[in-house]
């Protein structure tokens, strides 16, 4: 009898976007990064990551933001699939790797890195590695101090640069509204401005707030509307002086709580309902403000498989 060894030719993996519901920024260090205390919640906003058998590598994008993303070596899914063949001495490593990108592109939502951590848990399956996940953690921490919390989802404090996390105590779902702009900011410039806009003060070592910590134990959305906090909001502000009024729009329009997300440009409100957060989004996308807004609910999961392997 003639049996076939049947190959996995491709994995599917989504992961979601993140937001930070608390950013604390605390002083630049020697390897040119701040010291960070954060909360972050994975939200229902995802990006879908294919990757398959291929003889050259390739990276193709499609979904609303298909044109924003960088192609070739300087796109981060593509790093990591180099670093997770590299670390793991993978021969048959050649893939390429499709895109469906939902997640808006430098707009504060980890949405490259939701992508590195999509392909590291895509390829881990399609190549059998079978990777212990503290492993693929460290390996996502060298990618970008986002990347863990994309692979491990739900809520989470980060530390160091935000790559370090510890759990938290949370219940409760969250309604989200997310007024996306139609253009990203860099996640260095913001910081840089961070930097300039707090030169000659003393910056605090960051840590997570008892409010916060309490807001989350509760499940209370109106408590962590009040607890939202973002040290990098003024720096975003700064460089995006209209987003200030995209803040009180959704504000006066009834969130509980409104905060820019992570390094922004996106503003992130919080409602108390699903009908709350509708109700928002028609009113923020009626008051000509916005260029568009999307809702979604955390925490979800983080970086899953979808389908696959596909066999041939
Ligand atoms: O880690 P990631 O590649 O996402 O960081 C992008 C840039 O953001 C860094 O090169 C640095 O300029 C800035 N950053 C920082 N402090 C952090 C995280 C990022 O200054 N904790």
């Amino acid at each position: 009898m003639n049996f076939v060894t049947a190959t996995p030719r491709s994995v599917t993996v989504r992961a979601p976007a993140k937001v930070n519901c608390e950013l604390r920024v605390g002083p630049l260090g020697r390897a040119g990064f701040h010291e960070l205390s954060t909360v972050f919640m994975a939200v229902g906003l995802y990006d879908e990551v294919t990757v398959t058998h291929a003889d050259r590598w390739s990276v193709t994008t499609t979904g609303p933001y298909a044109a924003h993303v960088p192609d070739g070596e300087d796109n981060l899914a593509v790093r990591a699939a180099r670093l997770l063949a590299r670390h793991m001495r993978v021969t048959r490593s050649v893939v390429s790797i499709r895109i469906d990108k939902h997640i808006p592109v430098a707009g504060g939502m980890a949405g490259g890195s939701a992508d590195a951590a999509a392909v590291l848990v895509a390829c881990d399956h399609l190549w059998g590695l079978r990777m212990d996940r503290e492993e693929l953690l460290d390996l996502a921490a060298r990618l970008g101090s986002d990347v863990p919390f994309c692979l491990a989802g739900g809520i989470a404090i980060g530390s160091g640069r935000g790559e370090r996390l510890a759990p938290v105590l949370a219940r409760g779902t969250y309604h989200w509204v997310f007024a996306l702009s139609s253009e990203g900011l860099s996640t260095p410039t913001v910081f840089a401005e961070f930097d300039r806009l707090t030169v000659g003060s003393r910056i605090a070592q960051p840590e997570p707030s008892p409010a916060m910590m309490t807001a989350l134990r509760s499940g209370d959305p109106e408590a962590l509307g009040d607890a939202l906090v973002n040290d990098l909001q003024e720096p975003a502000l700064s460089l995006r002086p209209g987003l200030r009024a995209v803040l009180d729009a959704g504000l006066e329009f009834g969130a509980l709580g409104g905060i820019v997300s992570g390094s922004g440009p996106t503003v992130a409100f919080l409602t108390g309902s699903s009908e709350h957060a509708l109700d928002l989004c028609v009113a923020l996308t009626a008051s000509g403000v916005v260029d568009q807004v999307t809702r979604a609910k955390g925490p979800v999961h983080g970086a899953q498989v979808l389908a696959g392997p596909s066999r041939d």
